[in-house]
């Protein structure tokens, strides 16, 4: 079979062979009845009858792997993809440094690397679990199929991580598998495994600054377990990465719109002041206060999902070779880092403070100050979006200790410039820095559906091209198909 394309020829779309693994086959035969349990029962609410023009994945060749069309989703071909294997491919990082990459799982790093894989995994029905009620208030139908498009992808990245599971962790990867499917975001008794995904997506600017700031977590995760010596894992998550990639442009293209329009409309009222929040608000858009407030709130929520600064877990992944750093083979030093240091920020005596730790214990840190990189280059795309519109305001990401409950910072509290305030202090400017009740309860205001092909809800800008050049009237989804 060629590697590249997709056999649609079993029940389960894949490019691992799976006609011819007969017992992996049949155990994923197995689970696919109760995720499409789950998925009808937790999938996007009121939409599952609609037909959706969706891209489907047809081969992982990066030119050309996804075909057009419509689908209903519960109809979606979700499948196992993996990125083409390459031969020669060595473990890059660690004390395995050199070593051939391993087609099986090392015993000593089994219940390492399961944890890995099932703590990625529970985070891709997750979303899905967080977004259902989305589709009720799409401002349009071109929003709509973006946001179906993302939930079927995270659904497929769930089936990527259950093969994994399925094949490489006997009896236990099975257990997890089903686990996977039993947690729901936000339930008290079994909850989603990490914080931010247990929050509330209660409304599109949520979903977008999600898809921004937490689906970037995702793609940093991912670009680590992409370097990893176990070589099934490794290509799974670079085929993950091309479909992560549009995950993230819905959420950067959605604020981007949202301020584009906020910006329009001030200047047609002829408001010159963005703090003028009220008579922003009269016009039905969102005032850019509060797309600073939304921002501070998903990016510390994002940054939890790194876990605490200081890490053994972190310094025993790289060092077994099982998940490297952002970029790790484009990086110059020796890769295995016993004797580097890495500049962590700290709480020390009361005062944020930079401090040299061991880099291997560092690395959530050094992995988070990626992320933080890459999310500033999109903060500045959108200031070029209000600076070209010819408004006076800046977006800016908060401090690293502002509104965290994980890791240094966990127990104080910072501005979003990084002073530290007393908690009587946070409880008097805590909504000026964060979303308030009235903050959620206006931007729930505006959130009315707009089914009619080609228009938009009046807080969101049109895209600039349509989905897989579709012209702008194009019907994105047949509602009541
Ligand atoms: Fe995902
Ligand atoms: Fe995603």
């Amino acid at each position: 079979m060629n590697i590249m394309n997709v056999d649609y020829t079993t029940k389960i779309p894949n490019n691992v062979n799976l006609a011819e693994d007969r017992q992996v086959l049949k155990a994923l035969e197995g689970w696919h009845p109760g995720y499409l349990d789950w998925w009808n029962d937790m999938g996007p609410d009121g939409f599952q009858e609609s037909l959706v023009y969706l891209r489907t994945a047809i081969s992982v060749d990066p030119k050309g792997w996804a075909k057009f069309d419509y689908v209903r989703m519960p109809e979606y071909r979700w499948g196992v993809l993996l990125a083409p294997q390459d031969e020669q491919r060595l473990v890059n990082f660690g004390q395995h440094k050199g070593e051939k990459a391993w087609q099986e799982v090392p015993g000593e790093y089994r219940a390492m690397l399961r944890r890995l894989v099932v703590i990625q995994g529970d985070t891709e029905p997750a979303s899905v679990e967080q977004q259902r009620h989305l589709g009720k208030t799409a401002p349009s139908l071109y929003d709509m199929r973006n946001l179906f498009q993302v939930n079927v992808e995270e659904g497929r990245h769930l089936w990527a991580m259950v093969y994994l599971l399925q094949k490489y962790f006997g009896r236990d990867g099975r257990e997890e598998a089903d686990d996977l499917l039993r947690r729901r975001s936000g339930d008290e008794d079994a909850p989603r495994m990490l914080g931010a995904f247990n929050e509330a997506t209660p409304d599109w600017l949520s979903f977008f600054m999600f898809t921004f700031f937490t689906d970037r977590d995702g793609k940093m995760q991912l670009e680590s377990l992409a370097q990893s010596g176990f070589d099934p894992l490794s290509r799974t998550c670079r085929f993950m990465l091309t479909e992560e990639a549009h995950h993230m442009f819905v959420g950067e293209t959605g604020v981007s719109r949202v301020l584009q329009r906020t910006c329009e409309a001030m200047k047609a009222a002829g408001i010159e002041d963005p703090n003028e929040i009220e008579r922003v608000r009269a016009l039905g858009v969102i005032d850019l206060p509060t797309m600073q407030k939304k921002m501070n709130l998903h990016y510390s929520l994002s940054l939890d999902l790194f876990g605490s600064e200081v890490s053994t877990n972190a310094a025993n992944f790289y060092n077994a070779g099982l998940k490297g750093r952002f970029q790790e083979t484009k990086i110059d030093d020796d890769h295995r880092l016993t004797n580097d240091i890495y500049k962590v920020l700290k709480m020390v005596d009361g005062k944020i403070t930079l401090v040299d730790e061991p880099a291997l214990t560092a690395l959530n840190m050094r992995l988070r100050d990626d992320y933080t990189e890459d999310c500033a280059k999109g903060v500045e795309r959108w200031n070029k979006v209000i600076e070209k519109a010819g408004v006076n305001f800046r977006l800016e990401l908060p401090h690293t200790a502002f509104h965290r409950q994980i890791g240094e910072f966990a127990n104080v509290q910072a501005t979003p410039k990084g002073i530290i305030v007393s908690e009587a202090e946070w409880a008097k400017v805590r909504d000026d820095y964060l979303p308030s009740t009235a903050d959620g309860d206006f931007i729930a205001s505006l959130m009315v559906p707009v089914s009619e092909p080609g228009k938009f809800a009046n807080w969101i800008a049109a895209p600039k091209v349509g989905i897989d050049n579709k012209p702008g009237d194009f019907e994105y989804v047949k509602i009541a198909a």
